[in-house]
């Protein structure tokens, strides 16, 4: 029962969700699996390596036969599956490695648990961790429920829709015992610096400017990761078989107005004059298909679950930038070889 399979836990959320459980639940036996891609540092878990409880496999989602000799051999009792390619804009340059990681990765994990659980699915559980861009783009008013209608727009939110609808269809088809949480924008330490606010902040620190698609009016809703973390925490111990939970900090921020917080609090840690550094900001082509804005009622998970988040997005931005000046190193090793390459790449074009 206590035997729990945490896929993608180098990476940014995975690694807060590991951190979370490993200290918390110390009869549970933790095994993360990560393939280690650009997004996958196992930096991001060295207070916990060494903790009995915890074991880290390096493999791939994607390679079927692995996983399901991997589910023989350990024999998990319950999944909480993050692994995923996460990025908007590396979805739309190169859509095929989603479509592996994100549906063929989540399909082969879902056959391995089908496999292994048969005949007894008594405290057995598949949790899919997935993303409030499946229900597409929202004009100025409205909020996204569990009931709205899939509508993903990019190739990022169209593979993740696809393998949430194969969690259901493996619950309808086989029995499976599933829950899937849909979150809104995360933030906060050991983000890869591609997703705008870490990608913001570095560029703050080392004054370099701050590409800003079309007019910055595009709306996010922002959530720090711990509280995300915590979310999991419950709807993996208290969540309903079969059921979807919205996660979300009520907390809309149109993109110019957020960077411009960025770039206050930036300054004000490293003693620039405040508001100094909005000169970086520049306007650069916006990203085809670029969804306007994402809101998330997370009254269902608030209401059955009694979860709320725990910080107000300033004091969360505020312990963000501490945390990326504080880990100067982490950023620079993750910000030089191959990461130079793809930055030019994704920006050389959008001047
Ligand atoms: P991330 O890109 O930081 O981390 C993904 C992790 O998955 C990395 O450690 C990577 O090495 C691993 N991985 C990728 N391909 C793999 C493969 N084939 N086999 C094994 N491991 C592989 O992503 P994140 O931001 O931490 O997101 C985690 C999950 O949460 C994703 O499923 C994402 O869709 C979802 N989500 C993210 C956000 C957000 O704002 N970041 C919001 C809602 C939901
Ligand atoms: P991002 O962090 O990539 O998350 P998502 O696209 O999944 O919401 O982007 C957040 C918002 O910031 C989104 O509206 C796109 C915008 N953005 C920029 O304006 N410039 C950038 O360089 C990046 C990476 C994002």
């Amino acid at each position: 029962m206590n035997k729990v399979l945490i896929t993608g836990g180098a990476g940014f959320i995975g690694s807060h969700v590991v951190r979370l459980f490993v200290n918390k639940y110390k009869d549970y036996e933790i095994y993360n699996l990560d393939k280690l891609t650009y997004a996958g540092n196992l930096e991001n878990l060295q207070d916990v390596e060494n903790e009995p409880n915890y074991s880290f496999i390096k493999g791939d989602i994607v390679d079927g036969q692995f996983i399901n000799d991997l589910f023989g051999t350990h024999k998990f009792d319950r999944v909480i599956h993050l692994a995923a390619e996460s990025h908007v804009d590396r979805s739309i340059t190169n859509p095929l490695e989603f479509i592996h990681t994100n549906i063929i990765g989540t399909v082969n994990l879902l056959n391995a648990a089908k496999n292994q659980w048969e005949g007894d699915l008594e405290h057995k559980l598949f949790y899919h961790v997935s993303t409030d861009e499946v229900y597409g783009s929202l004009d100025d008013g409205g909020f996204f429920l569990e009931s709205t209608p899939y509508d993903p727009q990019s190739p990022y939110s169209a593979s993740k829709a696809s393998s949430d609808h194969f969690v259901r269809a493996y619950q309808n088809t086989y029995g499976l015992p599933i829950v899937i949480s849909n979150c809104s924008n995360n933030y906060g330490p050991n983000q890869f610096p591609e997703k705008l606010i870490p990608l913001f902040i570095n560029n703050i620190i080392h004054e370099k400017p701050l590409p800003v698609y079309g007019k910055g009016e595009n709306v996010r809703d922002w959530l720090y990761v711990i509280d995300h973390a915590r979310a999991i925490d419950v709807v993996f111990h208290r969540g309903k078989p079969g059921e979807t939970y919205n996660i979300g900090g009520f907390n809309e921020w149109k993109n110019i107005d957020l960077i411009k917080v960025l770039c206050s609090t930036v300054d004000s840690k490293i003693g620039r004059k405040i508001g100094s550094s909005e000169k970086l900001i520049t306007f650069v082509k916006d990203r085809a298909g670029h969804d306007l804005r994402y809101a998330i009622d997370a009254s269902k998970i608030m209401n059955e679950l009694g979860w709320e988040p725990s910080l107000q997005f300033e004091e969360g931005i505020r312990k963000t930038v501490e945390w990326y000046l504080n880990n100067a190193e982490w950023l620079l090793r993750v910000t030089s070889g191959a990461y130079l390459e793809y930055y030019r790449e994704q920006y050389q074009n959008r001047a």
